[in-house]
């Protein structure tokens, strides 16, 4: 035993070190591919493309307007996550439970002469 840990410690030890390396390694392609996916999907929902909030040279800019209420937004839809809207009783929140699908949502009841 104690001969075999001589033997086996270094290359054990760049082993064990290049598994954590890889693991780290798909941890961020995991986040990066989670984020764009959730992208793709409010995309969806609004339908509207990337270009609406984004400038595509800088996906940090935080300029045009939709990407700011898209962020206030998407605090609104966690928040009815965290109070019941979580899909496991009934629906989870998304943007399309308001948007329909459309970038600005009917958000008022039409009055009665103009559903005349
Ligand atoms: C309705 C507005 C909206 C649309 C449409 C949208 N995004 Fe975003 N996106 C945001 C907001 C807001 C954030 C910042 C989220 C945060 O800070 O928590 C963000 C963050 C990102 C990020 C992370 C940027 C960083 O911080 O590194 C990427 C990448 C991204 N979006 C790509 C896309 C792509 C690709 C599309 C099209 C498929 C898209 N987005 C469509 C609003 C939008
Ligand atoms: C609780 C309902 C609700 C949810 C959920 C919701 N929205 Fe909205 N959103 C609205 C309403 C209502 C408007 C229209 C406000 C107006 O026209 O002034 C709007 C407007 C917007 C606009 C601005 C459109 C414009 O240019 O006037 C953006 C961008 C937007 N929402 C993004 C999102 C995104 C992204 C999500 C999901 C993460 C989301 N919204 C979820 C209700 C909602």
């Amino acid at each position: 035993m104690q001969r075999a840990s001589k033997r086996y410690g270094v290359p054990l030890l760049f082993f064990l070190a290049s598994l954590a390396q890889a693991e780290s390694v798909t941890q961020f392609v995991t986040k990066e591919e989670k984020i764009r996916e959730e992208m793709i999907t409010i995309s969806r929902e609004l339908g509207v493309t990337c270009t609406e909030c984004h400038n595509v040279t800088n996906f940090r800019e935080d300029s045009k307007k939709s990407f700011q209420v898209g962020k206030e937004h998407m605090k609104i839809t966690q928040m009815l996550k965290d109070n019941g809207f979580d899909g496991k009783k009934g629906p989870m929140s998304t943007c399309y439970m308001c948007h329909r699908g459309k970038l600005r949502p009917d958000f008022k009841e039409p009055t009665p002469d103009k559903a005349h």
